[in-house]
Parts: C-alpha cells; structure tokens; sequence
C-alpha cells in the first residue's frame, strides 16, 4: 500500500484531450502522486481553465495538426524540463450506419484518433530518445477496438488502429527503454457518453438516456464507469512496477471485455 503521493515524485507527464473527462482526472490523479503534469487540449478556454483549476499547465495542442504537435510537445518539454509519461488520450466519436458514414467524418476521426496518436508519441518518443531518458507512453484505446459494432464502425476501426500502434510502438521503442501499453476503457459516464447517448437517440429513434442506461445495466459490475475508475491503471503503468510490461492493451471496464 502507498501513500498518494509518492507513486509519481518529481515525473513530467504531458496528457492530451485533458480539458475534461477521463484525461482530466488523469491529470488530477498524477498531481496527487507528486507529478508535474501538462494537459494539452484543442479547447483552448477549457484546458486553461481545468489547469488553474488543478494546478497543471496548460497547452493549446491540436493533435490532429503536426504543427501544433511540434509546438505543444516543445512547450511541454521546455515549462516541465522534459517529458517522462505520455498519455495520448484525446479522441473524437461518431456513429452513423454503413450506408450513411461520410468522408468527412472518416477523415476527422482516423486524423485525431489515429494520426494523432501516432505522430504525438512519435514526437514524444523522438524527445525522450534525445534526451536519454527512459519514459512511458499510455494510449487510449476502448472496448470499441476490441470488436466491430453495427453504427459505430469508423470509430471501432479507430480504436482498433491504437491497438495495433501500441504494438508495433511498444516493440520498437522497449530497446529505446520506452514503454507503451494501452487502456481499453468500457463506457465511463461523462460529456463523451451524454454526446454517444444524444447520437443513439437520433439514430435509433429512442429517448435521450436510454442508451446509457441500456449499457450501463449490461456492465456485469453493475453500472457505467467513472473517469476515476481508470486512474489506477494510468498510475500503475507509469510507476517502475510495471517496468516489465510492454505492448499490451489492459482493459478496465467493470468485465465488458475479456482478452
Ligand atoms: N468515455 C468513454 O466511455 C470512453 C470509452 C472508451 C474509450 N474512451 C477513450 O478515452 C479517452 C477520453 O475519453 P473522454 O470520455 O474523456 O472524452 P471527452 O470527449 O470527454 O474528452 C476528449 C477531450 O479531447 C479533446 N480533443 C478533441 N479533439 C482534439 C484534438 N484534435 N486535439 C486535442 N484535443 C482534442 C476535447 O476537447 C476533450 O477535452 C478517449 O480516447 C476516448 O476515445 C472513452
């Protein structure tokens, strides 16, 4: 058992899509454990305000512009004195059938869920391998990359891709001594899911909030997950006790998923 605060002393950690949600109490849980921590969001009003609210720094980022990934990891590097843990954690949802999925939409989703994923670590990576130092990288990844599901395809095969590229990253750079693993969240209550939940309601023609509920019940926990619910995991994968833990995709999702 730990005290809090004594898990992350004196780390740097830079957290995208961390004006809210399950980004912010990341960030809120590494600063009770003694880390400086930096939380880069498109939202340039909510991410300084979440900052001053948690005591964080705050970075206007664009993950799904390398412009504003080169500027927003430099900024993180230069106000903490480097960078030691990444979470890629930004992501944008939609849904919509087959037959009704735009071009637009596809490009939006795989430019930030994907694209920004890889090319922020590979920024990240490039920094940590510069600077000699070891570091960890977690990327977001969800139950909905586990599997296919009938309106939500674009946003399945994004999250499937972070998988795949946590892989693939996870091996190539453990020789750098840079470990990456994923967290596969379920459904955690929030902005993100009142947004899922309006969308289902639009599309399947059913009132707003019966989709929460209908996924909530199936979670064999009992209910929805909280934002809170996943910061054990995004604090453990960064401490040395998980030093020996590469290239995986642990889900925390009240028993969804099993893999
Ligand atoms: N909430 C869930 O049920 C759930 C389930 C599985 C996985 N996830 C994943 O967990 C992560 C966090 O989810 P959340 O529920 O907190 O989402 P959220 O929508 O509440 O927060 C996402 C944040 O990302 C920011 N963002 C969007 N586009 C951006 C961009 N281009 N550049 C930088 N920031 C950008 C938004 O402004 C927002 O603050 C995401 O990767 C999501 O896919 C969430």
């Amino acid at each position: 058992m730990s005290v809090a605060g004594t898990r992350l002393p004196g780390k740097t950690a830079l957290i995208t899509g961390a004006a809210r949600g399950i980004g912010r109490a990341f960030a809120q849980a590494y600063l009770r454990e003694g880390a400086v921590v930096a939380i880069a969001d498109i939202d340039a009003e909510a991410v300084r305000d979440t900052a001053s609210e948690i005591g964080a720094i705050p970075i206007v980022m664009d993950v799904a512009d390398q412009t504003s990934i080169d500027a927003g990891v430099a900024e993180a590097a230069m106000q903490m004195g480097g960078i030691d843990i990444l979470i890629n954690n930004a992501a944008l949802f939609d849904l919509a059938p087959i037959t009704d999925i735009t071009r637009d939409s596809y490009d939006r989703l795989f430019s930030i869920n994907v694209a920004g994923t890889l090319f922020t670590m590979q920024a990240v990576a490039r920094h940590m391998i510069d600077t000699g130092r070891r570091g960890t990288i977690i990327n977001m990844a969800s139950q909905a990359g586990r599997r296919g599901e009938p309106l939500v395809a674009v946003y399945c095969a994004t999250k499937a891709a972070v998988i795949s590229l946590t892989q693939s990253a996870g091996l190539n750079l453990i020789a750098h001594g840079i470990n990456v693993n994923a967290i596969a969240p379920g459904v955690v209550d929030g902005d993100h899911w009142d947004g899922v939940d309006a969308k289902f309601a639009a599309y399947e023609n059913k009132p707003r909030g019966h989709k929460k509920r209908e996924v909530g019940d199936a979670v064999p926990y009992g209910r929805m997950g909280r934002a809170e619910d996943l910061t054990g995991m995004a604090v453990f994968l960064a401490t040395p006790e998980a030093d020996y833990i590469v290239a995986q995709c642990f889900n925390v999702d009240g028993g969804n998923w099993m893999s």
